[in-house]
């Protein structure tokens, strides 16, 4: 059975859709069969993979909305050694379309009909704690929170983690576990005081629940995606594609290999 990674903040650029692609990727690199899902309707995931979003029909909405089915909606990049459901702007209709009552739990349930063909599911969610980062929360395992190195990076955290406690409690419920994989520190400034500030400030907020990778800010990581292509692939050389291989080791040394 797979595992399902939401990789959530609320809080804007803060290396989201940096770290689902890369981390994405990087599972890949170690041979774990991976599944990328993009849940955010500004779609940067699927751009940042080189997917046109022009006449792009098999997408998350679709899926969502029962217009397709999951496994026909998913798209093979053996390139990046990843698979991924894209998204576009119009994953945002979802809010008008999907019922009230269980638009929260659309995601889990379409997922359960291919998580035994993952050994990781990793889900993008978008800036806001709305329907599309909710769904990504009630669908996985476990959330991943990157959080950036910089002045008031634990500003709004709090209001985060109520979410991902009312989240469990709700899972519990029916008999679901829901943690916190972990708060990956992004986008450091190696030469700044300020920035090793926020990483003490972080982990003496969370102690071991941090990640023992610190992704530095690094000019490969913003450039990849303007080629459309992972980090590793653009660059395997790069600073930051070894630092995302190096958060995939950690996460598989503590799950255990899926394959
Ligand atoms: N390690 C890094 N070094 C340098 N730039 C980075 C790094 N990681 C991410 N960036 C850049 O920072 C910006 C924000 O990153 P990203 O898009 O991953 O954040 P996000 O949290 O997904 O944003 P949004 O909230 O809009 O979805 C992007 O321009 C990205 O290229
Ligand atoms: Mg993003």
């Amino acid at each position: 059975m797979g595992k399902i990674i939401a990789i959530a903040n609320q809080k804007g650029g803060v290396g989201k859709t940096t770290t689902s692609v890369n981390l994405a990727a990087s599972l890949g690199y170690y041979s774990e069969k991976v599944l990328l899902v993009d849940m955010d309707p500004q779609s940067s995931a699927t751009t940042s993979l080189g997917i046109n979003r022009s006449g792009l029909f098999n997408t998350i909405y679709e899926v969502l909305t029962n217009q397709r089915e999951i496994k026909d909606s998913i798209i093979n990049l053996p390139q990046y050694k990843l698979d991924v459901i894209p998204s576009t702007i119009e994953l945002a209709n979802a809010e008008l379309k999907l019922k009230h009552d269980e638009r929260n739990f659309v995601l889990y349930e379409k997922l359960l009909e291919i998580k035994d063909d993952y050994d990781y599911i990793i889900i993008d969610s978008p800036p806001s704690l709305g329907l599309f980062t909710l769904s990504a929360l009630y669908a996985a395992d476990t959330v991943l929170i990157p959080v950036q190195c910089q002045f008031l990076a634990i500003d709004g955290l709090t209001q985060l983690l109520n979410t991902i406690r009312i989240v469990q409690s709700e899972l519990r419920l029916v008999n679901r576990k829901f943690g916190i994989e972990g708060v990956l520190l992004t986008m450091l400034d190696k030469r700044t005081k300020a920035g090793w500030e926020i990483v003490h400030e972080v982990k003496s907020y969370f102690g071991e629940g941090v990640f023992d990778t610190i992704i530095t800010s690094n000019v490969a990581a913003q450039v990849a995606p303007t080629y459309g292509a992972p980090i590793l692939n653009y660059n395997a050389k790069a600073p930051s594609a070894k630092l995302y291989k190096n958060l995939a080791k950690e996460i598989i040394k503590k799950n255990g290999s899926k394959k």
